[in-house]
């Protein structure tokens, strides 16, 4: 037998499918009522466009992409991640050089070669949203608020971690400020902590390794050393999220784990789910659109994991729904697909192919989780006429065909 990959899951049985489809409807519709629409991008793209957006020196790029060169020797990757393919669509598009405000949600499957554990795949999906076009702060806190709402919605309890990552006029001096004090505790640190030293020194604050936490809780903080725009920006999103009711813990050493991000960065997390605890994470990335050689654009996003979703959702009661149809003679069966596919139109509506007794009918019914079970036999097919059983309150009646 030829399996799945390791780390690739189907989503099949009727429960994981119910989740995945309930979390697609409730995030869709919260994302359309706050403006945005849905658009689509390649899960196959150049590998230069997530070098240059996720950044070279982030495990995503470093350790974990599904890279190859293609028939015709195009060096290409399964998408990472969502935000880069949007960026390069809307450059594409010259939707930058447009001016104006855009925002789009999408969702779909994402490829990282991790190790796989629990809440941790190599193919997974994302529901994800990037803004384009404002730089207002407003817009980071509408993110963060809706990002809360599709959890509400869902049932799902979170804690939401914010920081600053500063911009062009602080991050540099702070840079400076970390590498020095890196450099005097070098001979302490991890492997890995030494390359970020000179690859992406902020990294090195959100190390997994114990020894390397201890060690930082001395290292400078850049929500100490941001500058004048960069905290009244901070200062100005959490009384937004004050006043929405949006309870937030800030943590100096939320650095995320994809360079494009400056000022607003944020995780949602579950305490629910074990050690892979991020639900949703996302903030600004003013720099990229020019990055990617597009005109400066600000911008802002997130995106959420489905998968780590799917086992926190707190499902709605299922309750019968539409009409089951079914024929007791062989006669009847063809007017049963007419009958159902007329219902169809505007309700829920199986049917079985095979004439079958009422009993046997009935136990279908009860399967799929009808409504109605509504048969034609002999008297009922003379008649011009159906029965149907409600199956919640068990009352039966008649009724002509035409009244159905
Ligand atoms: P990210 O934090 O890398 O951000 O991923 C977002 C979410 O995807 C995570 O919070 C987590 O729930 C889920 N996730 C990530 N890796 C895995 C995995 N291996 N298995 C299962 N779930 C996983 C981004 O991808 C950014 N593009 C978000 C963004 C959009 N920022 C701005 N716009």
């Amino acid at each position: 037998m030829i399996a799945s990959l390791r780390g690739m899951n189907d989503i099949l049985s009727e429960e994981e499918s119910r989740r995945f489809t309930h979390f697609i409807s409730i995030a869709t519709s919260v994302a359309q009522r706050y403006g945005f629409h849905y658009i689509e991008t390649p899960l196959l793209e150049e590998t230069a466009l997530f070098k240059r957006s996720v950044g070279e020196s982030s495990d995503i790029v470093g350790k974990e992409m599904y890279q190859f060169i293609d028939k015709g020797e195009n060096d290409v990757c399964l998408r990472p991640e969502g935000t880069a393919g949007v960026v390069r669509a809307f450059i594409q598009k010259k939707l930058d050089r447009a001016g104006g405000i855009h925002r789009f949600f999408y969702h779909g499957p994402m490829f990282r070669y991790e190790r796989p554990q629990k809440g941790r795949l190599r193919e997974f999906h994302q529901f994800g949203v990037e803004s384009f076009g404002l730089e207002s702060v407003y817009e980071d806190a509408t993110m963060i608020m809706m990002v809360a709402d599709i959890l509400k919605e869902l049932g799902i309890g979170y804690r939401l971690q914010l920081n600053s990552l500063g911009d062009n006029n602080c991050m540099p001096q702070y840079r400076d400020n970390l590498v020095a004090f890196i450099e005097s505790v070098e001979d302490k640190i991890c492997e890995d902590c030494k390359r970020r030293k000179s690859t992406n020194p902020i990294r090195v604050l959100d190390c997994k390794n114990e020894r390397c936490q201890t060690l930082y809780e001395n290292a400078p903080k850049l929500i100490n050393a941001l500058c004048d725009g960069c905290q009244s920006d901070f200062d100005k999103l959490k009384k937004i999220l004050e006043d929405n009711n949006i309870t937030y813990e800030i943590d100096t050493n939320l650095v995320r784990g994809l360079d494009y991000y400056s000022k607003t960065a944020f995780e949602f997390v579950s305490d629910n789910i074990g050690s892979q605890s991020a639900i949703a994470g996302g903030g600004r990335y003013d720099r990229l659109v020019e990055f990617l050689d597009g005109r400066p654009t600000p911008a802002v996003g997130f995106a959420m994991g489905i998968e780590r979703l799917m086992e926190l959702i707190v499902m709605p009661e299922e309750s019968r729904e539409g009409y089951y149809f079914g024929a007791m003679d062989e006669e009847a069966v063809d007017l049963i697909i007419a009958i159902t596919q007329k219902q169809r139109k505007t309700e829920k509506a199986t049917c079985e192919y095979r004439a079958r007794n009422l009993k046997a009918h009935l136990k279908n019914a009860d399967k799929v989780d009808a409504m109605y079970c509504c048969i034609i036999g002999s008297n009922e097919l003379e008649n011009g006429t159906i029965w149907i059983k409600d199956l919640v309150n068990k009352s039966e009646k008649t009724v002509s065909i035409e009244a159905l």
